[in-house]
């Protein structure tokens, strides 16, 4: 056996999604969503470049039939600096159902996949850093934290296998 120890993959609750066409995450929604009206809600990912700079995006977005009604925004380092910022907005009838975790852990897993990130670095409201130290208390990840100038908390944290 190579090496004798299997490594664990990386947020492997996270299936990687079919490559080639509009990655398709729909199938991890939480029952409970599901079930306010079958397959009425959706989730996808897609990519989007900025400008001259390069600067790439990925987006994890729900929607509700035809309406987007949340996203999570990562924003990838520049110059092969591996990390992603990311930015989440989820209507607020769907808040507090678990779908911030979840579409965070579908970016995660999305950038560490096929762009290699390793760290995520931002600053943020409130709500996002309870997103941020659940992700953190959930996969074992060290969330350093700090408060900047307009009160607003920044965080750092690596993305790693877990044990
Ligand atoms: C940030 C946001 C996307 C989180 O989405 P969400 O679907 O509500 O998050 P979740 O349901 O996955 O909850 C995440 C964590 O926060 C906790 N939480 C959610 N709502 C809460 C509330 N009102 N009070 C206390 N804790 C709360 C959850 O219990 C969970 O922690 P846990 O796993 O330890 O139990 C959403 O609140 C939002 O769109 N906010 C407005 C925009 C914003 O602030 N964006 C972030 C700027 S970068």
């Amino acid at each position: 056996m190579l090496g004798g120890v299997l490594q664990r993959e990386f947020l492997p609750h996270i299936p990687d999604a079919e490559r080639g066409s509009v990655p398709d995450y729909s199938s991890l929604l939480p029952a409970l969503v599901r079930k306010r009206d079958r397959d009425r809600y959706w989730l996808r990912v897609t990519q989007k470049n900025f400008g001259r700079l390069g600067a790439k995006s990925v987006v994890v977005e729900l929607y509700d039939g035809e309406d987007r009604v949340g996203d999570v925004t990562g924003i990838l380092g520049v110059r092969g600096s591996k990390t992603v910022t990311p930015h989440a907005d989820i209507n607020q009838s769907l808040r507090g159902l678990g779908l911030g975790v979840l579409m965070y852990e579908v970016l995660l897993a999305h950038v560490y996949r096929r762009y290699g990130v390793r760290k995520v670095v931002g600053c943020g409201s409130d709500a996002a850093l309870r997103v941020h130290r659940s992700l953190a208390r959930r996969h074992g990840w060290t969330l350093h934290e700090a408060r900047d100038e307009h009160d607003y908390t920044c965080y750092e944290y690596a993305l790693t296998k877990g044990a």
